[in-house]
């Protein structure tokens, strides 16, 4: 690593180089340390799943019991007689690849077969696992367990807050408005001290169609969130083969149709891990919008904040402040927290401070006359409602994680190539054509998690190293460069604390573009948040994006995820399907990772 003022003493590990190899089909981690392929797309989950098939011949049926694509945020939950032995991890699977399919995606008279929207439809959402020490002191999965279960974009779930039963959220198929099928492009996640699960829907609008354009144009809950027009949706063409995904509004069906589908997406989903009998929940009160992660700040006196990024170029950092306080041991009232509380979205100003603006009904001009005639409305249509308040456009807020002590908020933006060209440049997001991105940082004033003021910085901007020169001997322009203190790094995207306060980033950027070239495949650091010092710890296989990231509550062994490997990762024979993973990482001397 590169030469850095104050050497941290928070990060006890050797630097990993960069990994610039174009065939590199591996993880790679420091001297000490081990990794090991834990939970791959198709490994069986539940109880009576068939084994996977590695030509991907598996149908829907099986890929609706076995582990599913792409994952990426996940949580450890311990259980609590033997909390460092044993637990169930929580992992989502955000979308789907074509090597899901023998021969990938196919057309047939310009429309998707039903069974492999199915399968594809099986392969998105969650996987619970249960995970305990062997004899030797290893981590295994266990299987069969009563614990282990998938949960998909086929899945009832039941819906609470203020959207529950509106009739902005009926269709067809469920006048209720209470009965929701799925859940969509599960990103990252988080956790209520509870025990319960957050699974987070980002990109839900590129699985919708709305061929009608005058409504499209019209319809806020729609355009705000880039719903597609035309006649196909932006990835999978599952209206072609599953009608719930053609929004187009059809007045000669009830409540027109699959018009309102759309709005039933873009929320919290709470999943209780230990009751496999449970039921998800959409959690409305939070706000709709491409939600990358819900991240919970604890304050001593219970109340929280749930932190989330809107992730799409522009958008907004997102609180939700519930209305009670967290009470230990009080779980039945527990759970009725997150049906009712604030939504705020953040100012930051030029000065370093920052406001949080609520989005209420009624208030900072959210009513009837521009759109809002409730407080449902402001949350559906929870993007529409911050711009009017003059919320910061983000350069795509992704992951935020809470220091375990101070109680500092960090986030990633994790790039945005079109600043300076659709949105300004500012104080917070400092860079034109911002293709390597940053964290930021703040403090709530008083370190309460429910504060409506915060003084913000930049922790660092990611990139190339100041007066590095690039293959041709010219100096890298400005915008390509950063302010890392050593290890350098592009698109910060998971981002999580230990107990210690080290700070651990992933990235996500496409390792192919001429910009990514000197930084190798995608990788996780850690940084240290007093000296600002960024160490390498782990490079993944071409292609991939390494994301989600957990620990064993003693800090001994750290789940992360290898998601779209693009060779034959993990069998990496060069020949081999790859399969999106979860890998665990240990120290050779059973240590706390990192230290
Ligand atoms: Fe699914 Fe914003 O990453
Ligand atoms: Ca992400
Ligand atoms: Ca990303
Ligand atoms: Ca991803």
């Amino acid at each position: 690593c590169g030469a850095v003022a104050a050497r941290s003493r928070l990060l006890g590990f050797e630097s990993v180089p960069a990994q610039l190899d174009p065939a590199f089909d591996s993880v790679q981690v420091p001297p000490g340390y081990r990794a090991r392929v834990f939970f791959s797309w198709g490994d069986r989950v539940e109880t009576d799943a068939p084994q996977w098939k590695a030509d991907a011949s598996d149908d829907w049926q099986a890929q609706l019991l076995q582990a599913g694509d792409n994952h990426d945020g996940m949580h450890f939950f311990p259980f609590t007689d033997a909390p460092t032995e044993h637990g169930l991890l929580a992992i989502n699977h955000e979308y789907v690849n074509p090597p899901l399919h023998p021969d990938g995606m196919s057309l047939v008279d310009g429309r998707r077969p039903l069974a492999e929207v199915r399968k594809e439809q099986a392969a998105h959402g969650v996987s619970i696992i249960e995970v305990r020490k062997d004899a030797s002191g290893q981590w295994q999965r266990v299987h069969p367990s009563r614990y282990n279960r998938r949960i998909s974009t086929l899945t009832p779930m039941a819906v609470g807050g203020p959207l529950a039963g509106h009739e902005l959220l009926r269709t067809a198929a469920d006048p209720s408005g209470t009965r929701i099928i799925g859940t969509l492009n599960n990103c990252s996640s988080g956790f209520t001290p509870w025990g319960t699960y957050l699974t987070c829907e980002e990109n839900w609008h590129n699985y919708f169609l709305n061929r009608d354009a005058e409504d499209l144009a019209a319809r806020t809950a729609h355009a705000r969130y880039g719903v597609a027009g035309g006649e196909r949706s932006k990835l999978y063409g599952w209206e072609s083969a599953d009608e719930r995904f053609d929004a187009t509004p059809d007045a000669s069906l009830p409540h027109g149709g699959y018009v309102n589908e759309p709005n039933r997406f873009g929320w919290v989903v709470e999943i209780d891990p230990f009751d496999p009998q449970a039921q998800p929940v959409k959690r409305t009160a939070f706000g709709r919008y491409c939600r990358e992660c819900a991240v919970l700040s604890l304050g001593e006196d219970g109340r929280m904040a749930f932190y989330s990024g809107d992730d799409s170029r522009g958008e907004y950092i997102y609180k939700f402040v519930p209305s009670g306080r967290y009470v230990p041991g009080a779980d039945q009232q527990n759970r009725q927290l997150l049906d009712d509380g604030t939504l705020y979205v953040a100012r930051f100003d030029a000065d370093g401070s920052g406001r949080w603006l609520a989005l209420v009904h009624g208030q900072n001009g959210l009513t009837a006359e521009h759109g809002f005639p409730s407080q449902a409305e402001v949350l559906l249509n929870a993007r529409a409602a911050a711009d009017r308040l003059g919320a910061t456009p983000m350069d795509r807020p992704e992951w935020v994680a809470v220091h375990p002590r101070t109680r500092e908020v960090y986030v990633t933006l994790t790039n945005n190539d079109q600043r300076g060209d659709k949105a300004a440049v500012d104080k917070a997001n400092p860079r034109p054509q911002n293709l390597h991105g940053q964290i930021l940082r703040w403090r709530e004033a008083g370190g309460d998690p429910a504060a409506t003021r915060f003084e913000w910085e930049i922790f660092l901007l990611a990139g190339e190293r100041k007066g590095a020169r690039g293959a041709d001997g010219k100096p890298v322009p400005a915008h390509l460069t950063g302010t890392i203190e050593g290890d350098a790094f592009s698109s910060p995207d998971g981002l999580a604390f230990d107990a210690d306060g080290r700070l651990w980033i992933q990235t996500d950027y496409g390792d192919d573009e001429p910009a990514m070239q000197v930084m190798g495949t995608n990788q996780l650091l850690c940084a240290d948040p007093g000296t600002r010092e960024v160490r390498r710890f782990l490079v993944g296989p071409r292609g991939c994006e390494i994301t989600g990231i957990t620990w064993s509550p003693d800090y001994r062994a750290m789940w992360i995820n290898v998601q779209h490997p693009e060779l034959s990762f993990p069998a990496s024979d060069g020949q081999s399907r790859p399969r999106s993973s979860t890998v665990l990482i240990t120290r050779d001397d059973g240590g706390v990772i990192g230290t």
